[in-house]
């Protein structure tokens, strides 16, 4: 994967980067990936692929009122999926044992980072997902 990118992806190209991105995650870890965009941009959808190419067997689904939803992967990593949707600031993020998530090997996916500001690693991989205008099939994919 380039370092940085800006394309058009249907869902199944989106899935595909997802895989390719999940399996890449490897090693020395935390690895830590923020996805930014809209409602209904295709975060979740993303969260999943990556979740099954790092080996994720257990189906990711979108948290409802958990904060964090944990799962184990491959070699017994872990998967952590963060959505802070609902989160008005980062003291909410005070009894989650944020610093624990990145302290194992791990993969960890943020939705909307925005809400936990500067607690976010400044080392993580940001990417924005954007609907396209007239065209419901394809989303901007920039990282
Ligand atoms: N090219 C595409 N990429 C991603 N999702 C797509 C694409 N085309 C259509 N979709 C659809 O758009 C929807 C994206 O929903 P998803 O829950 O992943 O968004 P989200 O960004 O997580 O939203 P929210 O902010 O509400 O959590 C899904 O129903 C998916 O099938
Ligand atoms: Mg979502």
């Amino acid at each position: 994967m380039a370092p940085h990118g800006d394309q058009l992806m249907t869902l199944d190209e989106l899935t595909a980067f997802g895989v390719a991105l999940g399996a890449a995650a490897a090693g020395a870890l935390p690895c830590v990936v923020t996805l930014s965009g809209d409602l209904g941009a295709g975060k979740t959808t993303l969260t999943r692929a990556i979740g099954q190419g790092y080996g994720v067997v257990e189906a990711v689904t979108s948290p409802t009122f958990a904060l964090v939803h944990e799962y184990v992967a491959r070699a017994s990593r872990r998967f952590f999926h963060l959505d802070l949707y609902r989160i008005t600031g980062a003291h909410e993020l005070a009894n989650l044992g944020w610093e624990s998530l990145f302290a194992e090997p791990s993969l960890i996916v943020i939705e909307w980072p925005d809400r936990a500001g500067a607690l976010v690693p400044a080392d993580a991989l940001a990417i924005t997902l954007a609907h396209v205008d007239a065209d419901e099939t394809r989303r901007r994919v920039s990282w």
